[in-house]
């Protein structure tokens, strides 16, 4: 068995790529629900058509929809369709996503801001296999796989009363964890290589090669937007790398952006002042090797406060 690439086109060499390839191989023989984990960039989508391809369903179609990108009021519709006349705008019957990945599967991104009623409404249509459209009287039965993902803390969410529950139990019946680049480096050289034939081949322009300076640049940053930056930036060193002399600064400018980096992961995943508080001190102890005069110091408050505070967060 090939193990370097997958089905379709994801690719790694990490012993954490080897695992997901080798479950993505065992979880495509069955039709259960799967959700998928991971930042975001880190490859969910191409998990989730890589179970499609290498499944039985393969001949049927794939179909995504990103559930953070539509408003609520037409996801429904957009998901179960509707009939003539139910809404203005409704001039015709439409099949909502559900029929068209009939027999097929499912990928619905970005689950976690799915708002309640329309959780509600999945959760109906994934216990009954049966889908009415909006407007309509009858239901159509269907054997869609689903398959969804998301980058936030679903569980979280659950708590918090975002998420319901039984809808959770549903969709997670085989959770997959795609690790973030950062935790599986021994992929950047695969990956830079394959980018950049691919990018080239597409382009028709000769190969370029990297540097081992630059290999090394690309193997020290933390990658917090994954494999999508990673993608990203190799683009970049090859539309300007005819420009001899700026090729070294466009490197580093592509990877010194980590505090700006930082802060839009940050904003993405929306800690609460406390999680993040949690978070920051346990970074900071970390990086000092856990000297607490140190931690103290760099976060400005006296060392009884950060006994206090490890203990608050269970920290000791
Ligand atoms: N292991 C991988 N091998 C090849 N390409 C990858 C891999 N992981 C991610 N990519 C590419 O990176 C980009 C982001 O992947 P995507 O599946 O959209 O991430 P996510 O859905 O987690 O945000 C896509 O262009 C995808 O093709
Ligand atoms: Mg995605």
């Amino acid at each position: 068995m090939d193990h370097t690439q997958s089905v379709q086109s994801m690719i790694g060499t990490s012993a954490s790529m080897q695992n997901l390839f080798d479950l993505i191989k065992i979880v495509s023989q069955s039709s259960s629900n799967v959700f998928i984990r991971g930042e975001s960039g880190t490859g969910k989508e191409l998990v989730a058509k890589d179970l499609h391809a290498s499944s039985l369903r393969n001949t049927k179609p794939f179909v995504a929809i990103n559930c953070s990108a539509i408003p609520d009021h037409l996801l429904e519709s957009e998901l179960f369709g509707h009939v003539k006349g139910s809404f203005t705008g409704a001039i015709s019957d439409k099949k909502g996503l559900f029929e068209e990945a009939d027999g097929g599967t499912l990928f619905l991104d970005e689950i976690g801001d799915l708002d309640l009623s329309l959780q509600a409404k999945l959760l109906r249509v994934l216990q009954n296999k049966e889908v009415r459209p909006v407007g309509g009287i009858h239901s159509k039965h269907v054997d869609t796989r689903i398959i969804s993902a998301t980058h936030q803390d679903l569980k979280s969410l659950v708590k918090k009363g975002k998420f319901r529950d039984d809808l959770f139990y549903r969709l997670n019946v085989i959770p997959i964890h795609v690790p973030p680049l950062r935790r599986r480096k021994e992929d950047i050289p695969l990956l830079v290589n394959y980018f950049i034939h691919q990018y080239c081949q597409k382009n028709e322009t000769p190969e370029i090669r990297i540097s081992e300076e630059e290999m090394k640049r690309l193997l020290s940053y933390h990658w917090p937007g994954n494999v999508r930056e990673l993608e990203n930036v190799v683009e970049r060193l090859i539309v300007l790398r005819s420009h001899e002399t700026l090729e070294h600064s466009i490197l580093e400018d592509s990877v010194s952006e980590q505090v700006d980096n930082l802060e839009s992961e940050l904003i993405e995943d929306r800690p609460t002042l406390e999680k993040l508080e949690e978070r920051y001190i346990k970074a900071v102890l970390r990086e000092v090797h856990n000297q607490k005069t140190k931690a103290a110091h760099v976060l400005g408050i006296s060392r009884r406060t950060l006994y206090r505070k490890e203990l608050l967060y269970g920290l000791t």
